[in-house]
């Protein structure tokens, strides 16, 4: 489906959703790099802690020399910090957003002159290829940041599937996952109060203006955002302030008041129930790490 019949087909269902991945056009990427730097936002911080903590020990498990893909590799901070852990003799990053993607990999270039670094434009919600000279053996797959979260658990499986088809018997995913945890702090990492994620929130209404050639108000929109503990979900959703009349090229779909547009599902688990789902992709024995309070793990799955 292309962006513009997938947009469309969500905002003409009975419950109007659109994919999350169009959160990340240029505002969108900046918006989500102030969001890992909020206070209340735990999820990158408390990585972060951990890899200060056990990257070393991490490292020494994974081993040096090998290639390192990054799907959804953002800005390649963290790709940068494994990076100089393991060094890797190629990175190969992945990402939807092109323009944030060639710069980030430029800046990865000029800091990691010893490594061949190749970008690659992909959407992790399709197949997708690697470039045919990416080396088979001893590759690492670095899905870090909970981005599996943004997956329902049927198509977090059918990725981590396609991710494990990447690695032959001697490869290895390095993967963060967010923990179920006190729901008053997940409510305040996905409602802050400077703002930033409303934002965020609401700038997808721009991307899909331009996409579709619709006429959202971002300002007519309110950003919710709360934790779902049945699904075990923070959901985010953005609701009409007014009666509302969106129009696109060919179309259009009235809003009533409070009526909402889902935008984002971010699922937290516990750890034995990813080790869980990583067992069914075929990933059959993981390593945990965890800061001290089990706020998020990094887990180290391999065939
Ligand atoms: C990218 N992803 C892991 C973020 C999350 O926490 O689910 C996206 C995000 N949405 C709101 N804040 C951050």
């Amino acid at each position: 489906m292309n962006p513009q019949t997938e947009i469309i087909d969500g905002l003409t269902q009975t419950a109007a959703s659109i994919s999350p991945k169009y959160f990340y056009d240029a505002a969108g990427s900046a918006l989500f790099e102030q969001i890992t730097r909020l206070p209340a936002y735990y999820p990158t911080r408390v990585e972060r802690q951990i890899m200060t903590m056990h990257g070393a020990d991490i490292a020494q498990r994974i081993g040096t020399g090998g290639t390192v893909i990054e799907p959804g590799a953002g800005n390649c901070e963290k790709a940068r910090a494994l990076c100089e852990l393991v060094r890797p003799e190629r990175f190969v990053a992945l990402d939807i957003s092109e323009d944030f993607l060639h710069q980030a990999v430029a800046g990865l270039r000029a800091a990691l002159p010893g490594v061949r670094v190749s970008a690659v434009v992909a959407d992790l919600t399709h197949a997708f290829v690697l470039p045919g000279d990416v080396p088979m053996p001893r590759r690492l797959v670095f899905y870090p940041g909970s981005s599996i979260g943004n997956f329902d658990p049927l198509h977090a499986l059918a990725l981590l599937t396609r991710l494990r088809a990447l690695l032959d018997t001697d490869g290895a995913l390095l993967i963060g996952v967010d923990m179920v945890k006190d729901e008053a702090a997940l409510n305040a990492a996905y409602d802050d109060d400077q703002g930033v994620t409303a934002a965020f929130n609401r700038n997808v209404l721009n991307h899909v203006n331009r996409l579709i050639g619709s006429n959202f108000d971002t300002a007519q929109w309110k950003h919710r955002a709360f934790f779902n503990a049945t699904a075990s979900r923070i959901e985010m959703h953005l609701e009409a302030c007014a009666d509302i009349r969106v129009q696109w090229t060919g179309g259009e779909r009235h809003f009533v008041r409070g009526e909402r547009i889902h935008t984002e599902n971010s699922y937290k688990y516990r750890a034995d129930d990813f080790v869980a789902l990583l067992r069914r992709a075929g990933l059959t024995q993981t390593q945990v790490w965890t800061n001290p309070a089990n706020w998020f793990a990094m887990m180290l799955a391999r065939p």
